[in-house]
Formats: C-alpha cells, sequence, structure tokens
C-alpha cells in the first residue's frame, strides 16, 4: 500500500505535470485539444516593438482582437480618414502565427474623435450615412482576415446609471432607438458570412446589478431575434470583480437563454478587478483562480466556444490606466491577467487551463 508521503507526492506531480508538458504550447494548445480557441487583447505597438510581449502572444494565443486598434479613435482620425495601420499590424501578426482575429468594436459610445461625435450630433441625416460608410470600408477592409466582429459594444444602459434599456450613446441620440437593428443588418448585408457579435459587461456575476444587466442583454437580443435581425453570437465580456459574489447557477442559466436563441457565447475580455481587497498578492491569486476557473467553467459547460483575456501580462492590462481602476490594489501592483510582470504563469493561467481540460481546481 503506498505511503501517505507518497500519495501527496504523486498528485503534486499530477498536478505540475500537465503544466510542464504544456509549456510549449500555452493556452491555446491547452483549449484546442478540447475544441476551444483561447485568445488575447493586443496593442499593434506592443506586437511589434516588443519582442517578449510577442513571443507570449504567439505561444499562448489562437486568437487576437485589438484592444484599441478596431475602434472608431483609431480607424477614423479625421472625416474622409482611414488609418488600417494598427489592426493591419495585428492581422498580419495573427497570418504569422496561425491565429485568427475578432474585431472590436463597429460600434461604441466612447473611442470616437470629437470629429465623430460632431457629425453625430447633427442626427440622422448624417449618422446613418457616417455608419454606412464606415461598415462598408471596414468590412471590405478586413472580410479576408477578420470573420467575426463585435458590432455593438456596451450598448444597454448601466442599471447603476440608468433605467432605460439602452445606453445614452451618442449612436442612439443620433439615429434613434433602432440602430443596433440598423447596424446589425448593415453588417450582413455587406457580409453574409461575417459572424455578427453583441458585446457587454456587467452579466457575471451575483449582485442585483448584475441580475438587471442579464435581464436586460437577454430582452435586447430576444427583442433582435424576434424582429429578424442578424445576430450569431453574445460575448461576455469577462471583466470579473474579486469583492462580488459569484452564482454559477445564475450565469449558466443566462448562457442557456443565449443558447436557446440560438445564439453562440463567448467569453471576450476576462480579467480581475481586485478593488481595494487587503490581502497579499498569493491571497489575491488564488482567490483569482479560483473564480476564474468557477466562470470559465460554467461558461464553457453551457456551450461556450471562446475565451479572451484583454491583455497579454498584469503591466499591459487597461487596469491602472483608467480613472477608478487604479493600478495599485492596497499597494500593491494589480494582478489582473494570467500572466504576471515577468512573464510567469500565474494561478489565473494554471486556472484557466484546468476549466479548457474540464478538470477541477485546484
Ligand atoms: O496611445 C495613446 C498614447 O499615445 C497617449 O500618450 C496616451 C495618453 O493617455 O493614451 C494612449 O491611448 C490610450 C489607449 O487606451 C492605449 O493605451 C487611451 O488614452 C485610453 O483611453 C485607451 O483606453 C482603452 C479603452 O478601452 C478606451 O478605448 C483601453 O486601452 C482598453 O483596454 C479599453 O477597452 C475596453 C473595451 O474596449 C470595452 N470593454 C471595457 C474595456 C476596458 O475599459
Amino acid at each position: 500500500m503506498p505511503r501517505r508521503r507518497d500519495l501527496l507526492l504523486g498528485a503534486a506531480a499530477a498536478l505540475a505535470a500537465p503544466a510542464a508538458a504544456r509549456a510549449a504550447d500555452g493556452l491555446r494548445g491547452v483549449a484546442a485539444a478540447r475544441g476551444i480557441r483561447f485568445g488575447l487583447a493586443v496593442q499593434g505597438d506592443a506586437l511589434v516593438n516588443d519582442p517578449r510581449a510577442a513571443a507570449a502572444v504567439a505561444a499562448e494565443a489562437a486568437v487576437l482582437v485589438p484592444e484599441g486598434g478596431g475602434k472608431w479613435l483609431a480607424l477614423r482620425p479625421e472625416e474622409g480618414v482611414y488609418d488600417f495601420s494598427e489592426l493591419d499590424a495585428i492581422i498580419a501578426f495573427a497570418a504569422r502565427h496561425g491565429q485568427t482575429v475578432r474585431g472590436h468594436t463597429l460600434l461604441w459610445h466612447a473611442a470616437m474623435e470629437d470629429w465623430t461625435l460632431a457629425a453625430l450630433k447633427e442626427g440622422a441625416a448624417r449618422g446613418r450615412p457616417l455608419l454606412e460608410a464606415h461598415f462598408d470600408r471596414v468590412l471590405a477592409h478586413t472580410a479576408l482576415a477578420i470573420r467575426d466582429w463585435d458590432v455593438a459594444n456596451e450598448a444597454v444602459a448601466d442599471p447603476r446609471d440608468s433605467a432605460d434599456l439602452l445606453r445614452k450613446s451618442p449612436w442612439l441620440e443620433s439615429l434613434g432607438p433602432d440602430y443596433l437593428d440598423l447596424a446589425f443588418r448593415a453588417a450582413r448585408q455587406r457580409d453574409a458570412g461575417l459572424a455578427l457579435t453583441y458585446n457587454d459587461y456587467g452579466c457575471e456575476q451575483d449582485t442585483p446589478v448584475d441580475d438587471e444587466k442579464r435581464r436586460r442583454v437577454l430582452a435586447l437580443v430576444r427583442g433582435m431575434r424576434d424582429r429578424g435581425v442578424p445576430i450569431d453570437a453574445v460575448g461576455i465580456q469577462g471583466h470579473l470583480r474579486l469583492g462580488d459574489p459569484f452564482s454559477a447557477p445564475k450565469l449558466a442559466a443566462f448562457v442557456r437563454s443565449l443558447r436557446d436563441l440560438g445564439l453562440r457565447v463567448l467569453v471576450t475580455e476576462l480579467d480581475m478587478i481586485e478593488d481595494e481587497l487587503r490581502s497579499d498578492a498569493a491571497e489575491r491569486d488564488a482567490r483569482s483562480a479560483a473564480l476564474v476557473h468557477a466562470f470559465v467553467s460554467t461558461v464553457l459547460e453551457g456551450g461556450g466556444d471562446a475565451v479572451l483575456c484583454w491583455g497579454v501580462t498584469d503591466p499591459h492590462s487597461w487596469i491602472g490606466r483608467e480613472p477608478g481602476y487604479p493600478a495599485l490594489v492596497s499597494g500593491l501592483p494589480a494582478r489582473p491577467l494570467p500572466l504576471d510582470a515577468e512573464y510567469r504563469r500565474k494561478p489565473m493561467w494554471h486556472a484557466l487551463a484546468r476549466a479548457f481540460e474540464g478538470r477541477p481546481w485546484p
């Protein structure tokens, strides 16, 4: 009969072995073995100027999404001018590394130059041709490389801000409440085989605000389905909040409702907002890994087929660059992503691997 110590060592080796065997292929390989696509949000300049980041992206990701390069701010610096430089750099990198690219985002309330906002203020007669021309040019330019676009991002109102279904976006104010129907139809008209995704945050956890956001997103996409508006997928962003509770049954019910509408479901922007959690890095990492594992497993068990993290390593994250999301959590650097500043695999990396393999955590 094996001794207890041998059993413990054996269990430790079993935990470590798959990670060692996978060292060469990264999460993209672990996920692909189970028919799941894993990806990362990237900035074009990091891929071009930072060899370490580029190597990690090549090893870990099967799918790339431009963190900013597909937004109006990047693509439309001036009226009549299109700048595809960042997007093209990402597309070229992906082609060299056997990766696909998903598009983010044809419409959003943020990341637009002043000229765009001023034009939208003039109303539908100006806004509609602007949208149509953007879709014409951008979808034609990316048709070969990008087969899945976020047609609209965060169009549903945040329940903390408004009781309305739709956010008071410059697009809503310019084009009226059917602007999403118009946009999804415009995308389908221009490219019949393109996967059309609606992407949003705040549907992940177990707070009254998440409950209401899930209800609103479902109402939006169900309404689109009822009206015959083309939509193929819903992206659950996955900016998880470590301080908030999580309910697998609630998330599973949401995913099931989306799947029952015939929609694909994917996780598009996974990372961890650690709030003001007063604990050391090891404890935060352990809690983050457990939450990521529970969240990702629930989506995958419900039929989700892709998971993308929003950045390459902790210091690449948007957390720390935007007001309200400080770079320091209780005096320690934020740790939102699976790789740390030294490109070491954190517990979150291993939690993702185990979720992809359908194994429990830890
Ligand atoms: O590139 C410029 C740089 O030249 C300049 O010196 C610097 C000064 O502020 O700004 C840099 O641009 C920043 C850009 O990120 C690149 O880092 C912008 O200010 C900043 O606003 C922009 O933030 C992005 C934000 O969306 C707004 O577009 C974040 O990187 C990006 O992670 C974030 O992504 C969003 C998703 O699209 C939707 N879901 C939420 C998510 C996080 O907010």
